[in-house]
């Protein structure tokens, strides 16, 4: 079976020089919400417009449900929903019709309850006679979910989703994805908030100044690049560990007062019983442990300023 999404060896380079894509090799599996996550100017955009086929591509081989993407251009586009990053649509054509046109473009019949059950769910129905200047941006950009999915596509990009929304329309957002990924929709999202890929994905792509530097589920990237720390917070500060301490990557820290442990991946317990029985002999007192496990935005700031 092939991947709703193949990507091999993706370059793309601007007329400018900008390499904006070096050797992206990437698979979307069927069904999964994939979150391509990456600072400004990464590339996140790029590539999703050359999936769409709104760019072209310098060198790479793309394939979306087993179709090449260059050969079999109007067959690919009809699979996939587009939101874009950029608001651009007619502004006086009313809410209703810039629904409904994105069917026909697609050469599929009109199926007006279709349309109203998607201006229903984007909370648009009261809205559907007025005219798309007269909308507020958040507004305008549930039209745009709706006009992606207009045409029942098996595929949806979203692009920054989210950017310069209300917290209200962010939370619809998300339901809205999650019930596009019950009904079977394979949905490929970028942003810039670590927090929208930690609550929704499945995957993680970690794009940097145009490579694909990472992909993980994302539970594994937590548990397997997370560091995993504990902290003691001392009766009485020291200013020093005594050597037999060594083998323990143990920082102090505030003048003395916490000890900050890193776990080894490994560690399942005993090395914490031996440090807390070493400190316990040596008559280091601690009044309180915490331990922290690293969130994906710890490891994303190792990653993206590594680079
Ligand atoms: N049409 C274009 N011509 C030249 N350079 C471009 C063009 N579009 C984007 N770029 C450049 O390509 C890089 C990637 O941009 P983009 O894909 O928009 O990043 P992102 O969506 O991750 O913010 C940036 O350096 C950007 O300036
Ligand atoms: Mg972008």
């Amino acid at each position: 079976m092939n991947h709703p999404i193949e990507i091999y060896d993706l370059h793309k380079t601007f007329a400018n020089g900008v390499i904006a894509l070096e050797s992206v090799n990437l698979e979307i599996e069927e069904g999964e919400i994939f979150a391509l996550l990456g600072p400004n100017g990464a590339g996140k955009t790029t590539l999703i417009k050359i999936i769409c086929g709104l760019s072209t591509v310098s060198s790479g081989n793309i394939s979306v449900m087993g179709l090449d993407i260059d050969r079999h251009y109007k067959e690919v586009r009809k699979l996939i929903g587009l939101v874009p990053q950029e608001l651009h649509t007619d502004m006086f054509e009313t809410v209703w019709d810039t629904v409904c046109f994105t069917r026909g473009l697609f050469g599929l019949p009109k199926n007006d309850r279709l349309v109203q059950v998607l201006l229903r769910e984007l909370s648009l129905w009261e809205k559907r006679g007025e005219i798309m200047a007269n909308l507020s941006g958040g507004m305008k950009r549930r039209v745009l979910i709706a006009k992606a999915l207009a045409h029942e596509p098996k595929i949806l990009f979203l692009d920054e989703p989210t950017a310069g929304v209300d917290v209200e329309l962010r939370q619809d957002m998300w339901g809205l994805i999650r019930s596009y990924k019950k009904r079977g929709v394979t949905t490929i999202l970028t942003t810039h908030f670590i927090d929208e890929a930690e609550e929704l994905s499945d995957r993680v792509g970690i794009i940097n100044k145009g490579k694909l530097v990472l992909v993980e589920d994302k539970k594994s990237l937590v548990s397997k690049l997370g560091k995993k720390q504990m902290i003691l917070k001392l009766s009485s500060p020291i200013s020093y560990l005594p050597e037999i301490f060594n083998e323990f990557k143990i920082e102090i820290k505030n003048s003395g007062e916490i000890l900050e442990y890193t776990m080894p991946d490994t560690d399942q317990g005993e090395r914490v019983s031996k440090l807390i029985k070493m400190l316990e002999t040596q008559e280091i007192h601690f009044k309180n442990i915490e331990t922290i496990q690293s969130s994906l935005e710890d490891i994303f700031v190792r990653l993206v300023s590594k680079k």
